[in-house]
């Protein structure tokens, strides 16, 4: 699918003013001349309230900085909201949420009701260091469209007591991003952007939690930089995402992926069905063959159960769209399709051997299956597996 992309204004407005030092050591000191909201979900966070905002306080006086500090609470009912209104500052607020809880819509419906021209995201329990929004501000300013605060570069670094798992789930999940962005530290919760950015996204959906993840890939957004930070680990409190959370960061990424890749992507994920129905295959045969049945009818089993298994996978994951149609009329034209392109694939190869001289076995072979996965695929995509409405429309 080809990038739109979007013409900016040439001069965009400056966020930021730089002055020779005055004092030692700095080479320059910055004003940063633009207001800015910072949106913080939080859901029983009371504990680290007060430090947070005596740090933002002080950076607010360092740099001259117009501030609102916005808490999207998921009616915590830990005295968070009592403290915010005690606090004395009145740019701090907290918006005590009554829609659908969680992480992302707490986040997403900050960056609505933010006034200010450049929106920055990020946690309540310290482990995002509100002291590098300066520099994350003077690189929006430098030309980036979003800026994250980067575990992953150089100078980035998380807390020692991250254990294997912790570290291996993390990289993994990176990895999983990379056709999206390139970026080191794509799960990243901590990251500022102009709020006009978000006027080239059609939406942003709130089911993934990885938000800068969504900002990046809905608003096409391909200029993104990295500032490292020390992430460290919560001191109050505990972490609220569990393995639920990540099971929906693998929809979070399918669906980023359906959206960047359109029918591409429903390819890859037909393909990787059509994978899983060679082991699916096997581990039957093996499973009967074990059990004693005989192997012609243990193979003729294996075959069917994969064949169904394809078909369940496939209407529920690569024609996801298409699950509102009839399960019986779908599983028929399936069927179908497979038989065809059973015949397709033998077809092609008794062409190449006979009438192409020279092609090896293993090419007329590879052919054959090629041709005959690509037949099924576009009957499957668009006749067997087709919505009534939507073309290359994401499941919702
Ligand atoms: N409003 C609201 N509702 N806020 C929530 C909810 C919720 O249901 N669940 C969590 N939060 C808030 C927390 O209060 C905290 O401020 C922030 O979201 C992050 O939650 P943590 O529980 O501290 O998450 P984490 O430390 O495991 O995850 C962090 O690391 C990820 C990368 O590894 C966060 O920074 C993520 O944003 C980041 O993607
Ligand atoms: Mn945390």
């Amino acid at each position: 699918m080809a990038e739109s992309v979007t013409e900016r204004p040439d001069s965009q407005p400056p966020l930021v003013q730089e002055r020779a030092s005055q004092g030692t050591g700095g080479l320059v000191r910055v004003e940063i001349s633009t207001p800015v909201s910072i949106v913080v979900p939080t859901y029983q966070e009371r504990e680290n309230l007060p430090l947070l905002v005596e740090r933002i306080a002080r950076l607010k006086d360092d740099y001259g900085l117009e501030l609102e500090l916005l808490f999207m609470d998921d009616q915590s009912g830990d005295g968070s909201r009592q403290w915010v209104m005690g606090c004395g500052h009145d740019w701090v607020r907290l918006i005590e949420r009554d829609g659908p809880r969680g992480l992302g819509p707490a986040v997403l419906e900050g960056m609505r009701v933010a006034h200010h021209p450049v929106i920055v995201v990020m946690d309540a329990d310290l482990s995002h260091p509100p002291e590098k929004i300066p520099a994350m501000i003077l690189a929006l300013h430098s030309g980036q469209e979003l800026v994250i605060g980067s575990r992953y570069v150089a100078g980035g670094s998380t807390d020692d007591q991250w254990g294997f798992f912790r570290w291996f789930n993390s990289f993994v999940a990176t990895k999983l991003a990379l056709p999206l962005t390139t970026v080191r530290d794509p799960m990243a919760g901590f990251f500022a952007f102009r709020k006009a950015e978000l006027d080239r996204a059609d939406e942003l959906n709130p089911v993934g939690y990885k938000i800068g993840l969504e900002v990046i890939v809905k608003c096409r957004l391909s200029n993104v930089g990295e500032v490292p930070i020390h992430f460290s680990d919560r001191i109050h409190g505990q972490s609220k995402l569990n393995f639920k959370e990540q099971l929906k960061y693998l929809q979070h990424l399918r669906r980023l992926y359906m959206y960047k890749f359109g029918t591409w992507s429903h390819l890859a994920q037909f393909l990787i069905v059509g994978a899983s129905g060679t082991a699916v295959n096997l581990v039957v045969l093996y499973v009967l063959v074990g059990l004693a049945v005989h192997e012609k009818l243990a193979y003729a089993l294996g075959i069917l159960v994969s064949l169904m298994s394809n078909f369940l996978l496939n209407r529920r994951f690569s024609f996801s769209y298409a699950r509102d149609q009839s399960i019986y009329k779908q599983f028929l034209g399936f069927l179908g399709a497979c038989s065809v392109g059973l015949a397709v694939n033998y077809s092609l190869f008794w062409i190449l051997r006979d009438s192409v001289v020279g092609v090896p076995l293993w090419l007329a072979s590879l052919s054959g299956i090629a041709g005959g996965m690509g037949f099924n695929f576009l009957i499957s995509r668009y006749l067997v597996f087709r919505s009534g409405t939507a073309k290359t429309k994401m499941a919702p």
